[in-house]
Protein backbone atom coordinates (compact mmCIF):
# COMPACT_ATOMS: atom_id res chain seq x y z
CA UNK A 1 0.00 0.00 0.00
CA UNK A 2 1.57 3.51 -1.08
CA UNK A 3 -0.57 6.35 0.14
CA UNK A 4 0.84 8.57 -2.23
CA UNK A 5 -1.27 6.49 -4.91
CA UNK A 6 -3.96 6.35 -3.25
CA UNK A 7 -7.14 8.92 -3.41
CA UNK A 8 -8.16 9.45 0.31
CA UNK A 9 -11.49 11.66 0.84
CA UNK A 10 -12.33 12.91 4.36
CA UNK A 11 -14.39 10.53 6.14
CA UNK A 12 -16.87 9.66 9.62
CA UNK A 13 -16.56 6.39 10.49
CA UNK A 14 -19.08 5.02 12.82
CA UNK A 15 -18.95 2.09 14.75
CA UNK A 16 -21.47 0.37 16.48
CA UNK A 17 -20.66 -1.89 19.61
CA UNK A 18 -17.73 -0.17 20.03
CA UNK A 19 -17.22 -1.57 23.28
CA UNK A 20 -17.31 -4.77 22.23
CA UNK A 21 -14.94 -7.36 21.88
CA UNK A 22 -14.49 -7.64 18.59
CA UNK A 23 -13.84 -3.26 18.48
CA UNK A 24 -11.37 -3.49 21.31
CA UNK A 25 -9.27 -6.56 19.86
CA UNK A 26 -9.46 -5.85 16.25
CA UNK A 27 -10.92 -2.87 14.70
CA UNK A 28 -9.35 0.18 17.63
CA UNK A 29 -5.67 -1.96 17.15
CA UNK A 30 -5.94 -2.57 13.27
CA UNK A 31 -7.19 1.68 12.89
CA UNK A 32 -4.03 2.63 15.05
CA UNK A 33 -1.65 1.24 13.23
CA UNK A 34 -3.25 2.49 10.01
CA UNK A 35 -2.94 5.92 11.58
CA UNK A 36 0.40 5.85 12.44
CA UNK A 37 1.28 4.54 9.04
CA UNK A 38 -0.41 7.28 7.76
CA UNK A 39 -2.95 4.96 6.02
CA UNK A 40 -5.55 7.44 6.90
CA UNK A 41 -7.23 10.06 5.37
CA UNK A 42 -6.11 13.01 6.80
CA UNK A 43 -9.26 14.42 7.76
CA UNK A 44 -11.20 10.86 9.81
CA UNK A 45 -13.09 11.33 12.53
CA UNK A 46 -14.60 8.26 14.29
CA UNK A 47 -17.84 8.25 16.01
CA UNK A 48 -18.25 4.95 18.82
CA UNK A 49 -21.61 4.09 19.36
CA UNK A 50 -22.37 1.71 22.42
CA UNK A 51 -25.08 1.97 25.40
CA UNK A 52 -22.54 1.70 27.92
CA UNK A 53 -22.79 5.10 29.94
CA UNK A 54 -19.09 6.45 29.39
CA UNK A 55 -18.22 9.63 29.24
CA UNK A 56 -15.99 11.56 26.45
CA UNK A 57 -12.99 10.71 28.69
CA UNK A 58 -14.07 7.70 30.22
CA UNK A 59 -13.71 6.46 26.30
CA UNK A 60 -11.02 7.67 25.60
CA UNK A 61 -9.16 5.71 28.65
CA UNK A 62 -11.00 2.52 27.02
CA UNK A 63 -9.50 2.74 23.77
CA UNK A 64 -6.18 3.27 25.12
CA UNK A 65 -6.62 0.39 27.23
CA UNK A 66 -7.29 -1.66 24.27
CA UNK A 67 -4.16 -0.59 22.43
CA UNK A 68 -1.94 -1.10 25.43
CA UNK A 69 -3.29 -4.97 25.85
CA UNK A 70 -2.24 -5.73 22.52
CA UNK A 71 0.73 -3.58 21.92
CA UNK A 72 3.94 -2.92 23.59
CA UNK A 73 6.16 0.12 23.37
CA UNK A 74 3.49 2.66 22.59
CA UNK A 75 4.66 6.37 21.97
CA UNK A 76 1.83 7.74 24.22
CA UNK A 77 2.22 11.15 22.32
CA UNK A 78 0.78 9.25 19.40
CA UNK A 79 -1.69 7.75 21.53
CA UNK A 80 -3.03 11.07 22.19
CA UNK A 81 -3.85 12.03 18.97
CA UNK A 82 -5.35 9.00 18.33
CA UNK A 83 -7.62 9.19 20.65
CA UNK A 84 -8.95 12.42 19.82
CA UNK A 85 -10.36 11.39 16.41
CA UNK A 86 -13.00 9.58 18.52
CA UNK A 87 -16.03 10.89 19.99
CA UNK A 88 -18.33 8.91 21.50
CA UNK A 89 -22.24 8.17 21.61
CA UNK A 90 -24.36 6.48 24.15
CA UNK A 91 -27.13 4.64 22.64
CA UNK A 92 -29.24 1.83 21.86
CA UNK A 93 -29.12 0.98 18.36
CA UNK A 94 -33.00 0.07 18.56
CA UNK A 95 -33.82 3.71 19.31
CA UNK A 96 -34.18 6.82 16.54
CA UNK A 97 -32.99 9.49 19.07
CA UNK A 98 -28.86 7.55 18.66
CA UNK A 99 -29.44 8.16 14.97
CA UNK A 100 -30.48 11.74 15.36
CA UNK A 101 -27.54 12.07 17.78
CA UNK A 102 -24.99 10.54 15.24
CA UNK A 103 -26.10 12.67 12.71
CA UNK A 104 -25.72 15.85 14.66
CA UNK A 105 -22.41 15.18 15.31
CA UNK A 106 -21.63 14.26 11.78
CA UNK A 107 -22.99 17.46 10.35
CA UNK A 108 -21.01 19.30 13.07
CA UNK A 109 -17.98 17.92 11.52
CA UNK A 110 -19.42 19.00 7.71
CA UNK A 111 -19.88 22.43 9.19
CA UNK A 112 -16.58 22.66 11.02
CA UNK A 113 -14.88 21.07 8.35
CA UNK A 114 -16.55 23.35 5.68
CA UNK A 115 -17.45 20.37 3.45
CA UNK A 116 -18.81 16.83 3.62
CA UNK A 117 -17.61 13.71 4.75
CA UNK A 118 -18.22 9.92 3.23
CA UNK A 119 -19.96 8.10 5.87
CA UNK A 120 -18.81 4.66 6.77
CA UNK A 121 -20.68 2.61 9.34
CA UNK A 122 -19.44 -0.73 10.55
CA UNK A 123 -21.80 -2.86 12.16
CA UNK A 124 -19.49 -4.72 14.95
CA UNK A 125 -22.75 -6.10 16.32
CA UNK A 126 -24.67 -9.30 16.26
CA UNK A 127 -25.90 -10.29 12.98
CA UNK A 128 -29.75 -10.33 14.45
CA UNK A 129 -29.69 -6.39 14.84
CA UNK A 130 -27.98 -5.35 11.43
CA UNK A 131 -31.78 -5.31 9.83
CA UNK A 132 -32.34 -2.42 12.40
CA UNK A 133 -29.41 -0.54 11.98
CA UNK A 134 -29.23 -0.44 8.34
CA UNK A 135 -33.49 0.72 8.62
CA UNK A 136 -32.63 3.21 10.76
CA UNK A 137 -29.80 4.72 9.31
CA UNK A 138 -31.79 4.92 6.56
CA UNK A 139 -34.63 6.84 8.28
CA UNK A 140 -32.16 9.00 9.42
CA UNK A 141 -30.64 9.86 6.24
CA UNK A 142 -27.58 8.45 6.44
CA UNK A 143 -27.19 5.91 3.49
CA UNK A 144 -26.64 8.08 1.28
CA UNK A 145 -24.54 9.84 -1.25
CA UNK A 146 -21.28 12.43 -0.13
CA UNK A 147 -21.96 15.12 -3.41
CA UNK A 148 -18.94 16.26 -3.06
CA UNK A 149 -16.60 13.68 -3.20
CA UNK A 150 -19.52 11.68 -5.18
CA UNK A 151 -18.79 8.14 -2.49
CA UNK A 152 -21.51 6.60 -1.33
CA UNK A 153 -22.51 5.67 3.06
CA UNK A 154 -20.59 2.37 3.65
CA UNK A 155 -22.47 -0.32 5.30
CA UNK A 156 -19.48 -3.06 6.92
CA UNK A 157 -20.53 -6.19 8.41
CA UNK A 158 -19.14 -9.28 9.98
CA UNK A 159 -19.51 -13.08 9.00
CA UNK A 160 -22.16 -14.84 9.88
CA UNK A 161 -23.90 -13.36 6.39
CA UNK A 162 -27.32 -15.51 7.01
CA UNK A 163 -27.46 -19.06 9.09
CA UNK A 164 -28.71 -21.25 5.86
CA UNK A 165 -29.46 -20.08 1.94
CA UNK A 166 -33.08 -18.76 2.76
CA UNK A 167 -31.47 -16.44 6.11
CA UNK A 168 -28.92 -14.96 3.95
CA UNK A 169 -31.47 -14.65 0.96
CA UNK A 170 -33.42 -12.79 3.79
CA UNK A 171 -30.18 -10.36 5.12
CA UNK A 172 -29.09 -9.86 1.65
CA UNK A 173 -32.74 -8.48 0.43
CA UNK A 174 -32.76 -5.76 3.82
CA UNK A 175 -29.24 -4.64 2.81
CA UNK A 176 -30.43 -4.48 -1.03
CA UNK A 177 -33.62 -2.79 0.17
CA UNK A 178 -31.76 0.10 1.91
CA UNK A 179 -28.36 0.26 0.08
CA UNK A 180 -26.35 -0.84 -3.16
CA UNK A 181 -23.93 -3.48 -3.92
CA UNK A 182 -21.07 -1.01 -4.22
CA UNK A 183 -21.98 0.00 -0.52
CA UNK A 184 -21.74 -3.47 0.88
CA UNK A 185 -18.82 -4.21 2.36
CA UNK A 186 -18.62 -8.22 4.06
CA UNK A 187 -15.42 -8.62 6.15
CA UNK A 188 -13.90 -12.21 5.70
CA UNK A 189 -10.55 -11.93 7.11
CA UNK A 190 -9.05 -14.85 5.40
CA UNK A 191 -9.08 -12.54 2.20
CA UNK A 192 -7.21 -9.74 3.87
CA UNK A 193 -4.57 -12.79 4.95
CA UNK A 194 -1.25 -11.71 2.92
CA UNK A 195 -0.36 -15.33 1.72
CA UNK A 196 -4.14 -15.43 0.43
CA UNK A 197 -4.06 -12.03 -1.51
CA UNK A 198 -0.99 -13.77 -3.12
CA UNK A 199 -2.89 -16.88 -4.41
CA UNK A 200 -4.16 -15.03 -7.31
CA UNK A 201 -0.60 -13.16 -8.10
CA UNK A 202 1.50 -15.97 -7.62
CA UNK A 203 -1.07 -18.24 -10.26
CA UNK A 204 -0.73 -15.30 -13.20
CA UNK A 205 2.60 -14.00 -12.65
CA UNK A 206 4.86 -17.18 -12.97
CA UNK A 207 4.10 -18.86 -16.28
CA UNK A 208 5.54 -22.20 -14.91
CA UNK A 209 2.62 -22.58 -12.31
CA UNK A 210 -0.06 -20.78 -15.00
CA UNK A 211 0.77 -23.28 -17.64
CA UNK A 212 0.45 -26.68 -14.71
CA UNK A 213 -2.71 -24.79 -13.34
CA UNK A 214 -5.18 -27.15 -15.41
CA UNK A 215 -6.61 -30.31 -14.66
CA UNK A 216 -4.39 -32.60 -17.09
CA UNK A 217 -1.50 -31.56 -14.49
CA UNK A 218 -3.47 -31.45 -11.70
CA UNK A 219 -4.79 -34.84 -9.47
CA UNK A 220 -6.38 -33.38 -6.91
CA UNK A 221 -7.14 -30.18 -4.71
CA UNK A 222 -6.87 -30.06 -0.90
CA UNK A 223 -7.84 -27.12 1.46
CA UNK A 224 -7.39 -27.83 5.18
CA UNK A 225 -8.34 -25.08 7.80
CA UNK A 226 -7.58 -26.82 11.13
CA UNK A 227 -7.54 -25.40 14.93
CA UNK A 228 -5.82 -26.58 18.18
CA UNK A 229 -8.01 -24.86 20.30
CA UNK A 230 -11.82 -25.41 21.27
CA UNK A 231 -14.97 -23.39 21.20
CA UNK A 232 -15.32 -22.80 24.69
CA UNK A 233 -15.51 -18.54 25.17
CA UNK A 234 -17.91 -19.06 22.24
CA UNK A 235 -19.95 -21.75 22.65
CA UNK A 236 -22.94 -20.39 22.45
CA UNK A 237 -22.38 -19.25 19.45
CA UNK A 238 -20.87 -21.95 17.75
CA UNK A 239 -23.53 -24.56 19.27
CA UNK A 240 -25.75 -22.79 16.56
CA UNK A 241 -23.54 -23.10 13.61
CA UNK A 242 -20.87 -25.47 13.58
CA UNK A 243 -17.73 -26.20 11.45
CA UNK A 244 -19.30 -26.35 8.00
CA UNK A 245 -21.56 -22.85 8.26
CA UNK A 246 -18.33 -21.50 10.47
CA UNK A 247 -15.26 -22.35 8.44
CA UNK A 248 -16.35 -24.38 4.73
CA UNK A 249 -19.02 -22.26 3.55
CA UNK A 250 -16.86 -18.88 4.19
CA UNK A 251 -13.30 -18.88 4.64
CA UNK A 252 -12.76 -22.64 2.83
CA UNK A 253 -14.74 -21.85 -0.21
CA UNK A 254 -13.13 -18.65 -0.58
CA UNK A 255 -9.77 -20.05 -0.45
CA UNK A 256 -10.71 -22.34 -3.67
CA UNK A 257 -12.39 -20.08 -5.29
CA UNK A 258 -9.57 -18.15 -5.41
CA UNK A 259 -7.24 -21.55 -6.67
CA UNK A 260 -9.49 -22.27 -9.29
CA UNK A 261 -10.66 -19.05 -11.03
CA UNK A 262 -10.09 -17.98 -14.20
CA UNK A 263 -7.69 -15.31 -14.98
CA UNK A 264 -9.51 -11.73 -14.53
CA UNK A 265 -9.61 -9.33 -17.22
CA UNK A 266 -7.95 -6.87 -14.53
CA UNK A 267 -7.24 -6.76 -11.09
CA UNK A 268 -10.52 -4.33 -11.02
CA UNK A 269 -13.00 -5.31 -8.12
CA UNK A 270 -15.54 -5.93 -11.35
CA UNK A 271 -13.55 -8.27 -13.01
CA UNK A 272 -12.28 -10.14 -10.11
CA UNK A 273 -15.78 -10.94 -8.90
CA UNK A 274 -16.95 -11.85 -12.60
CA UNK A 275 -14.46 -14.59 -11.94
CA UNK A 276 -15.26 -15.50 -8.68
CA UNK A 277 -18.50 -16.20 -9.78
CA UNK A 278 -17.95 -18.10 -12.26
CA UNK A 279 -16.28 -20.36 -10.82
CA UNK A 280 -18.63 -20.79 -7.50
CA UNK A 281 -21.57 -21.46 -9.82
CA UNK A 282 -19.90 -24.70 -11.18
CA UNK A 283 -18.82 -25.89 -7.77
CA UNK A 284 -21.38 -28.66 -6.29
CA UNK A 285 -21.07 -31.87 -4.34
CA UNK A 286 -19.42 -34.42 -5.51
CA UNK A 287 -22.06 -36.75 -7.04
CA UNK A 288 -24.56 -34.28 -5.45
CA UNK A 289 -24.90 -36.65 -3.38
CA UNK A 290 -24.23 -34.74 0.59
CA UNK A 291 -23.99 -38.64 2.04
CA UNK A 292 -20.99 -39.09 0.00
CA UNK A 293 -19.40 -36.06 -0.25
CA UNK A 294 -19.79 -35.28 3.46
CA UNK A 295 -18.30 -35.87 6.89
CA UNK A 296 -18.61 -34.86 10.16
CA UNK A 297 -17.32 -34.63 13.26
CA UNK A 298 -17.84 -33.92 17.06
CA UNK A 299 -14.48 -34.03 19.63
CA UNK A 300 -14.77 -35.79 22.70
CA UNK A 301 -16.27 -33.85 25.87
CA UNK A 302 -17.52 -30.99 23.59
CA UNK A 303 -20.98 -31.46 24.79
CA UNK A 304 -19.76 -31.06 28.16
CA UNK A 305 -18.56 -27.52 28.06
CA UNK A 306 -20.68 -24.82 29.09
CA UNK A 307 -23.46 -23.60 26.77
CA UNK A 308 -23.36 -26.61 24.52
CA UNK A 309 -26.68 -28.65 24.27
CA UNK A 310 -25.96 -31.67 26.20
CA UNK A 311 -27.32 -33.94 22.92
CA UNK A 312 -25.46 -31.13 20.62
CA UNK A 313 -25.42 -32.23 17.21
CA UNK A 314 -23.14 -29.64 16.40
CA UNK A 315 -20.14 -30.69 14.30
CA UNK A 316 -16.86 -29.82 15.05
CA UNK A 317 -14.99 -31.05 12.41
CA UNK A 318 -16.70 -30.81 8.56
CA UNK A 319 -14.98 -32.64 5.67
CA UNK A 320 -16.60 -32.08 2.25
CA UNK A 321 -15.35 -33.26 -1.52
CA UNK A 322 -16.37 -30.87 -4.19
CA UNK A 323 -16.94 -31.33 -7.94
CA UNK A 324 -16.92 -28.57 -10.63
CA UNK A 325 -18.11 -28.45 -14.08
CA UNK A 326 -16.03 -25.74 -15.62
CA UNK A 327 -14.31 -27.64 -18.28
CA UNK A 328 -11.06 -26.63 -16.85
CA UNK A 329 -11.51 -28.88 -13.70
CA UNK A 330 -14.10 -30.95 -14.68
CA UNK A 331 -11.96 -34.32 -13.09
CA UNK A 332 -10.75 -33.09 -10.52
CA UNK A 333 -11.72 -33.68 -7.13
CA UNK A 334 -11.67 -30.60 -4.30
CA UNK A 335 -11.53 -31.92 -0.88
CA UNK A 336 -12.12 -29.14 2.04
CA UNK A 337 -11.76 -30.15 5.87
CA UNK A 338 -11.77 -28.34 8.51
CA UNK A 339 -12.25 -28.82 12.64
CA UNK A 340 -11.54 -27.36 16.12
CA UNK A 341 -8.80 -29.05 18.70
CA UNK A 342 -7.09 -30.70 16.22
CA UNK A 343 -3.38 -31.90 16.81
CA UNK A 344 -2.06 -28.51 15.32
CA UNK A 345 -3.55 -25.26 13.96
CA UNK A 346 -2.49 -24.98 10.35
CA UNK A 347 -3.99 -23.48 7.04
CA UNK A 348 -2.81 -25.15 4.17
CA UNK A 349 -3.90 -25.07 0.31
CA UNK A 350 -2.24 -28.32 -1.33
CA UNK A 351 -2.44 -28.90 -5.16
CA UNK A 352 -1.38 -32.31 -5.74
CA UNK A 353 -0.20 -32.91 -9.44
CA UNK A 354 -0.53 -36.02 -11.40
CA UNK A 355 1.37 -38.94 -11.22
CA UNK A 356 4.96 -38.67 -13.08
CA UNK A 357 4.54 -40.10 -16.56
CA UNK A 358 7.96 -40.24 -17.49
CA UNK A 359 9.20 -44.40 -18.16
CA UNK A 360 12.49 -43.79 -17.10
CA UNK A 361 10.72 -44.19 -12.85
CA UNK A 362 9.10 -47.30 -14.34
CA UNK A 363 12.29 -49.20 -16.09
CA UNK A 364 14.61 -47.92 -13.98
CA UNK A 365 12.61 -48.65 -10.21
CA UNK A 366 13.14 -45.40 -9.75
CA UNK A 367 11.29 -43.34 -6.50
CA UNK A 368 8.74 -40.67 -7.10
CA UNK A 369 5.71 -40.00 -6.38
CA UNK A 370 3.52 -36.96 -7.94
CA UNK A 371 4.75 -33.57 -6.96
CA UNK A 372 3.04 -31.13 -4.41
CA UNK A 373 2.77 -27.52 -3.86
CA UNK A 374 2.07 -26.31 -0.93
CA UNK A 375 0.31 -22.66 -0.23
CA UNK A 376 1.00 -22.39 3.78
CA UNK A 377 -1.79 -19.40 4.90
CA UNK A 378 -0.29 -19.84 8.03
CA UNK A 379 1.76 -20.24 10.19
CA UNK A 380 5.26 -20.07 8.50
CA UNK A 381 3.36 -18.44 5.35
CA UNK A 382 4.54 -19.67 2.20
CA UNK A 383 4.76 -21.55 -0.34
CA UNK A 384 6.59 -25.05 -1.32
CA UNK A 385 7.23 -27.34 -4.03
CA UNK A 386 7.44 -31.14 -3.52
CA UNK A 387 9.97 -32.77 -5.93
CA UNK A 388 12.35 -35.14 -6.02
CA UNK A 389 16.21 -34.96 -6.29
CA UNK A 390 19.01 -37.85 -6.98
CA UNK A 391 20.75 -38.48 -3.87
CA UNK A 392 24.48 -37.85 -4.13
CA UNK A 393 26.33 -40.76 -4.87
CA UNK A 394 27.01 -43.58 -7.28
CA UNK A 395 23.66 -45.48 -6.93
CA UNK A 396 20.50 -43.96 -8.84
CA UNK A 397 18.53 -43.15 -6.28
CA UNK A 398 16.11 -40.35 -5.02
CA UNK A 399 15.16 -38.36 -2.53
CA UNK A 400 12.06 -36.26 -1.39
CA UNK A 401 13.16 -32.83 -1.50
CA UNK A 402 11.29 -29.12 -0.61
CA UNK A 403 11.51 -25.98 -2.95
CA UNK A 404 10.52 -23.44 -0.16
CA UNK A 405 9.73 -19.81 0.34
CA UNK A 406 8.57 -18.12 3.42
CA UNK A 407 7.20 -14.93 4.14
CA UNK A 408 9.28 -13.82 7.33
CA UNK A 409 12.79 -15.01 5.55
CA UNK A 410 12.22 -12.98 2.35
CA UNK A 411 9.88 -10.13 3.85
CA UNK A 412 10.25 -10.13 7.27
CA UNK A 413 7.59 -10.43 9.45
CA UNK A 414 5.76 -6.96 9.14
CA UNK A 415 2.38 -7.97 7.08
CA UNK A 416 -0.61 -5.56 7.81
CA UNK A 417 -3.32 -8.06 9.27
CA UNK A 418 -5.73 -8.84 7.39
CA UNK A 419 -8.16 -6.32 9.52
CA UNK A 420 -5.79 -3.76 8.76
CA UNK A 421 -5.66 -4.43 5.24
CA UNK A 422 -9.70 -4.79 4.83
CA UNK A 423 -10.47 -1.55 6.64
CA UNK A 424 -8.37 0.25 4.41
CA UNK A 425 -10.00 -0.80 1.72
CA UNK A 426 -13.45 0.19 3.07
CA UNK A 427 -11.65 3.74 3.33
CA UNK A 428 -10.51 3.80 -0.51
CA UNK A 429 -13.68 1.71 -1.74
CA UNK A 430 -12.23 -1.18 -3.41
CA UNK A 431 -14.19 -4.26 -2.73
CA UNK A 432 -12.12 -6.36 -4.36
CA UNK A 433 -11.47 -8.55 -1.38
CA UNK A 434 -15.00 -8.63 -0.01
CA UNK A 435 -17.52 -11.19 -0.70
CA UNK A 436 -20.58 -10.36 -3.38
CA UNK A 437 -23.85 -10.97 -2.50
CA UNK A 438 -23.65 -13.54 -5.65
CA UNK A 439 -20.51 -15.00 -4.17
CA UNK A 440 -21.96 -15.23 -0.71
CA UNK A 441 -25.42 -17.19 -1.78
CA UNK A 442 -23.36 -19.31 -4.29
CA UNK A 443 -21.55 -20.62 -1.27
CA UNK A 444 -24.71 -21.45 1.13
CA UNK A 445 -26.40 -22.85 -2.26
CA UNK A 446 -22.92 -25.05 -2.10
CA UNK A 447 -22.87 -26.29 1.38
CA UNK A 448 -27.34 -26.32 2.16
CA UNK A 449 -27.73 -29.64 1.12
CA UNK A 450 -25.51 -30.92 3.31
CA UNK A 451 -26.69 -28.93 6.21
CA UNK A 452 -30.57 -30.38 5.20
CA UNK A 453 -29.41 -33.79 5.22
CA UNK A 454 -27.45 -33.39 8.75
CA UNK A 455 -30.74 -31.94 10.27
CA UNK A 456 -31.00 -36.14 10.61
CA UNK A 457 -29.49 -37.39 13.40
CA UNK A 458 -29.21 -40.77 11.46
CA UNK A 459 -26.45 -39.58 10.09
CA UNK A 460 -22.99 -40.28 11.35
CA UNK A 461 -21.51 -37.86 13.79
CA UNK A 462 -18.48 -39.29 14.10
CA UNK A 463 -16.41 -38.79 17.45
CA UNK A 464 -12.47 -37.89 17.44
CA UNK A 465 -9.84 -37.71 20.16
CA UNK A 466 -8.88 -34.09 21.20
CA UNK A 467 -5.93 -33.39 19.89
CA UNK A 468 -6.09 -36.03 16.92
CA UNK A 469 -6.22 -35.71 13.37
CA UNK A 470 -9.90 -35.50 13.11
CA UNK A 471 -12.31 -38.80 12.53
CA UNK A 472 -11.21 -41.72 10.60
CA UNK A 473 -14.27 -41.31 8.27
CA UNK A 474 -12.62 -37.99 6.78
CA UNK A 475 -9.48 -39.61 6.11
CA UNK A 476 -11.21 -42.59 4.30
CA UNK A 477 -13.50 -39.50 2.53
CA UNK A 478 -9.92 -38.58 1.16
CA UNK A 479 -8.18 -41.86 0.76
CA UNK A 480 -11.19 -42.92 -1.83
CA UNK A 481 -9.56 -40.96 -4.18
CA UNK A 482 -6.34 -42.58 -5.11
CA UNK A 483 -5.23 -43.29 -1.85
CA UNK A 484 -4.57 -39.62 -1.12
CA UNK A 485 -4.33 -38.68 2.41
CA UNK A 486 -4.99 -34.91 3.79
CA UNK A 487 -2.02 -32.62 3.75
CA UNK A 488 -0.91 -29.89 6.00
CA UNK A 489 1.88 -28.73 4.09
CA UNK A 490 4.99 -29.98 6.44
CA UNK A 491 5.83 -32.86 4.06
C1 LIG B 1 -13.36 -17.29 12.26
C2 LIG B 1 -14.17 -18.42 12.84
O1 LIG B 1 -14.02 -16.74 11.16
O2 LIG B 1 -12.08 -17.78 11.86
C3 LIG B 1 -13.43 -19.04 14.01
O3 LIG B 1 -15.42 -17.94 13.27
C4 LIG B 1 -12.04 -19.48 13.60
O4 LIG B 1 -14.14 -20.16 14.55
C5 LIG B 1 -11.31 -18.33 12.92
O5 LIG B 1 -11.34 -19.88 14.76
C6 LIG B 1 -10.00 -18.82 12.34
O6 LIG B 1 -9.28 -17.73 11.86
P1 LIG B 1 -7.70 -17.78 11.77
O7 LIG B 1 -7.32 -16.51 11.09
O8 LIG B 1 -7.20 -17.89 13.18
O9 LIG B 1 -7.36 -19.01 10.96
Amino acid sequence: MKKDETVYCPTAFTIFGVTGDLSKRKLLPSIYHLYIENLLPEEIHFIGVARQDLSEKDYHAMIRESLLEIETGLDTGVVEKFVQLFQYVRGDVAEEVTYTMIAEKIQKMDRRCDHGHQLIFYLAMAPQLFQLIIEQLNTANLTGLCTEYDVKAKIVIEKPFGHDTASAQQLNEVLLTYVEEEQIYRMDHYLGKETVQNILLFRFTNPVINDSWNPKAIDHIQISAVENLGVEERAGYYDKSGALRDMIQSHCLALATLVMMDEPLSLDSQDIHMRKQEILRTFSLYQNDPIQAAVRGQYEGYRAIADVDDESLTETYAAVRLQSSHPNWKDVPIFLQSGKRMNEKVTNISIHFSPCASNICKTQGIQTAPNILNIRVSPEEGVSLRLYAKKPGFSVETEKVNMHFTYNRVFGDEQPSPYERLIHDVIIGDQSLFPSTVEVMEEWRIVQPVLDRWNDSEIPMYSYTQGSAGPEAAHELIGSWNNSSWILGHE
